[in-house]
């Protein structure tokens, strides 16, 4: 028993920052954020809208792409780590607005690797045969915790959401999936604004995002370099057997990193970050939409799909498409 890719689905909202926008607000230039991350542009939640709202439109389009009802789905789970609250979750509104029933809904918070776990967790229930049908997403607001006045982050992150419907399946679809994680680099990329820490603590107060943006990408270079790796010796493959490497978009810098290190031609990495910067657990279904859409990938090809985030998580997931 496999779980399958049957459709995917993507949103982004109509507002969008460009880096010219940027300059009257930081001390940054376009050229600056340009070379040194690859974003051009982010898109930018309207106050009318939340995490659960872009999650839906994401969800709705992956559902009509898979040709799927809403009685259909019985798994739902979200990768976020910008609710719209702290509970119900996000896979509870979701589910509601979509009309789902009572099937399981849950959300996952592994920041940017939100959706790889969410994943691996759905493909784990499929193949056990708890779940015929899961609806997967990646969704976040980040520009609600973004620090709009430090030039560091708020150049990086934007909003949006990604979907994928998974179905049980004989045939082959998702092979394997591979997460670590390692808190003691909890202090390297955080957010303040905790709801249970310590009353006299210095990180109470608006969530907001703290980064040192040049060891997290040590690290993150590093680390998923190790994961694809241990992917493709899990699977007995060689760096050439990869058809398409689909990363979390964070930075073209550790994307070019990672493809160097598989020895994969840019043609074959799936590269979005020019238009919506980093949307940490949206960013590799964001990805992969763009990658159906497009019509690149075919039936049959073998993905790698990547993430890295705050914590620190990480994970892989390969995929016969
Ligand atoms: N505009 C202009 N100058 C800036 C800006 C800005 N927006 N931000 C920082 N600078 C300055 C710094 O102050 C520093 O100046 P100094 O030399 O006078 O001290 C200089 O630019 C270089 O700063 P660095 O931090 O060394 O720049 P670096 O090349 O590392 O690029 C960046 C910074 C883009 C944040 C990079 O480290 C990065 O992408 N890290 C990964 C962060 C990330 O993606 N995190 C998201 C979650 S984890 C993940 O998704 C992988």
């Amino acid at each position: 028993m496999y779980s399958r890719i049957v459709g995917t689905g993507r949103y982004l909202p109509e507002k969008i920052l460009t880096n010219a926008e940027l300059e009257t607000m930081v001390e940054t230039t376009s050229e600056w954020i340009l070379s040194r991350t690859g974003i051009e542009r982010r898109h930018i939640a309207a106050d009318h809208e939340s995490t659960s709202t872009m999650a839906t439109e994401a969800a709705r389009k992956a559902m009509e792409a898979a040709g799927v009802g809403p009685d259909e789905i019985d798994f739902v789970i979200v990768g976020t780590t910008t609710p719209d609250r702290i509970f119900p979750n996000v896979g509870c509104l979701v589910a509601n607005a979509l009309g789902l029933g009572e099937a399981p809904a849950m959300s996952v918070e592994a920041a940017c690797s939100g959706f790889i776990y969410a994943l691996s967790i759905a493909d784990k229930y499929i193949r056990c045969g708890e779940a015929k049908c899961a609806l997967v997403i990646g969704a976040e607001t980040l520009s609600r915790i973004v620090d709009w006045e430090d030039r560091q982050t708020c150049v990086l992150f934007g909003d949006g959401a990604g979907a994928v419907i998974l179905k049980a399946s004989d045939e082959e679809g998702v092979i394997s999936t591979h997460l670590n994680a390692n808190g003691a680099y909890k202090d390297l990329l955080y957010s303040t604004g905790g709801v249970s820490c310590p009353r006299d603590s210095d990180e109470l107060g608006e969530a907001r995002i703290k980064m040192r943006g040049n060891e997290v990408f040590k690290v993150a270079v590093t680390k998923l370099g190790e994961i694809v790796q241990q992917t493709l010796a899990a699977n007995n493959l060689e760096k050439s057997d990869i058809d398409w490497l689909i990363p979390h978009q964070a930075n073209n810098r550790i994307i070019t990193a990672t493809a160097k290190k598989l020895g994969m031609p840019m043609d074959r990495v799936i590269l979005t970050v020019q238009d919506h910067g980093n949307t940490s657990a949206a960013s590799v279904p964001l990805a992969l939409d763009v990658a159906v859409r497009s019509g690149k990938l075919k039936h049959g090809d073998l993905l790698l799909l990547e993430a890295f985030g705050g914590g620190f998580t990480w994970g892989s997931a390969l995929i016969r498409y």
